[in-house]
């Protein structure tokens, strides 16, 4: 593998400076010196990665945590020049070890380290984590594609950086800055460039964590927080690629309650859906759809999406109050069904109402616009569309999209340029 230094020496430095510190440093953070030191070793290599993990702690640097809203990206690492061996046309959802992360740590009370990329690799954590122990966790979810022109483009990015914020706060833990945050998924897409799916085949998909990763026994926040990214190239979310997918009413366990933490992306939500999901998927379906908790008569979200029902010229979502995910691809469909002349309704909407539908789709980064084949309620099978992709899903899907790969003028200012 042929690789070439890009980054320069010199760290790129956002913000103000950093001081030495070399306190509770337990899970990733390292001194800049040990990437030149090793950076004779390809990247992802083992040796490299046992060299950058196994250090002893009192050989590590740590950056200190009085520089709000700083991001230290440096990385005097040799970054891969040549392109990755993939089938691009038979890539799905599942991770594909890339070259590097960021990190970057907080303790409680304070704010974020400029953070740094590292070798993509495992991390080290205390069993006592809060993280593993209570769940102190969020993540986000967002995709970089490349475009026939050269340049790689970033979706909304501030919006998921906003609402790692909002869940940060529901889960008593410090969040990056706004700023940080974008330029930390910056840097971290364009360390890992040559991952990037060709124009049309896929996207990168960027995983933001943030964790507890203080050790704490008694029940509290953990005393210090992770901000780690990982990114993956991916193709479509569901084996059922742009075919519509079959979904089932869930009607004995719920997702979320009112004054709980469905509105977050917290991780414990995610865990919580997976017996249901299991159990659909053994019996066929592609996932399932979660009704509120008290009613048992209102749509909230399916495992992994929003949904949206179309009847005639309107098209209807459930409003987000507090047990629903705010989607940012929810948000993006409201805006160009409305531009599209579509009216809009976000409001509480009834099970009848959706097997009553002409057509029904699902929203989110992952799944993009993913029209719904079947809803099965109560033993009984309802049915939309004759198979295909039902219009007002396909113009939808088509619209956002070309967006998003740089297809289209963007007039709504959603995109970024990386390039
Ligand atoms: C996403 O769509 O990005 C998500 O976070 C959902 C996840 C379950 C894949």
């Amino acid at each position: 593998m042929e690789t070439s230094a890009v980054f320069s020496n010199a760290a790129t430095t956002i913000g103000g400076g950093f001081h030495r510190d070399t306190t509770n440093v337990g899970l990733l953070s390292r001194s800049p010196y040990l990437k030149t030191r090793f950076s004779f070793l390809p990247p992802n290599s083992k040796l490299q990665n046992h060299l950058r993990f196994n250090l002893p702690i009192a050989n590590t640097t740590n950056y200190g945590t009085n520089n709000a809203q700083a991001v230290r990206v440096d990385s005097p690492l040799s970054v891969p020049s040549d392109t990755v061996d993939i089938d691009w046309d038979t890539i799905g959802f599942g991770l594909v070890n890339t070259d590097y992360m960021y990190t970057s740590k907080c303790a409680l009370g304070g704010s974020f380290s400029k953070g740094e990329l590292v070798p993509f690799g495992n991390i080290e954590i205390n069993p006592s984590a809060g993280v593993l122990n209570y769940g102190q966790g969020l993540f986000e979810g967002l995709k970089a594609y490349r475009t026939e022109d050269g340049n790689i483009l970033l979706f909304r990015p501030e919006e998921n950086a906003t609402r790692m914020t909002m869940g940060a706060e529901r889960m008593c833990m410090p969040a990056p800055s706004i700023d940080q945050f974008v330029q930390a998924v910056k840097a971290t897409v364009l360390a890992n460039e040559r991952w990037i799916p060709p124009p049309g085949k896929g996207s990168l998909y960027i995983r933001p964590l943030l964790i507890g990763s203080g050790s704490v026994l008694g029940l509290a926040p953990a005393p210090e927080y992770t901000f780690l990214i990982y990114v993956s190239p991916v193709g479509n979310y569901f084996k059922e690629g742009l075919s519509p997918i079959n979904l089932i009413i869930e009607t004995e366990m719920h997702r979320a309650t009112p004054g709980g933490t469905g509105g977050v992306k917290t991780i414990g939500n995610y865990a919580a859906v997976l017996k249901a999901q299991g159990a659909a998927k053994a019996r066929g379906y592609s996932d399932v759809l979660y009704l509120d908790s008290v009613h048992k008569n209102y749509l909230e979200e399916v495992s992994s999406c929003n949904i949206f029902v179309v009847k005639g010229n309107t098209i209807s979502t459930p409003d987000i109050k507090g047990t629903i995910l705010p989607g940012i691809t929810r948000k993006s469909i409201i805006d160009v069904a409305r531009d599209q002349g579509f009216q809009v309704e976000e409001r509480a909407v009834t099970v009848d109402e959706l097997l009553d539908a002409d057509e029904v789709f699902c929203t989110g980064t992952a799944v993009v616009v993913s029209p719904v084949g079947s809803i099965t309620y109560l033993g009984k099978r309802v049915t939309y569309g004759s198979d295909g992709v039902g219009l007002v899903s396909q113009k939808l899907y088509s619209t956002l999209t070309s967006l998003q790969m740089g297809l289209t003028d963007d007039k709504m200012g959603w995109t970024v340029k990386l390039k």
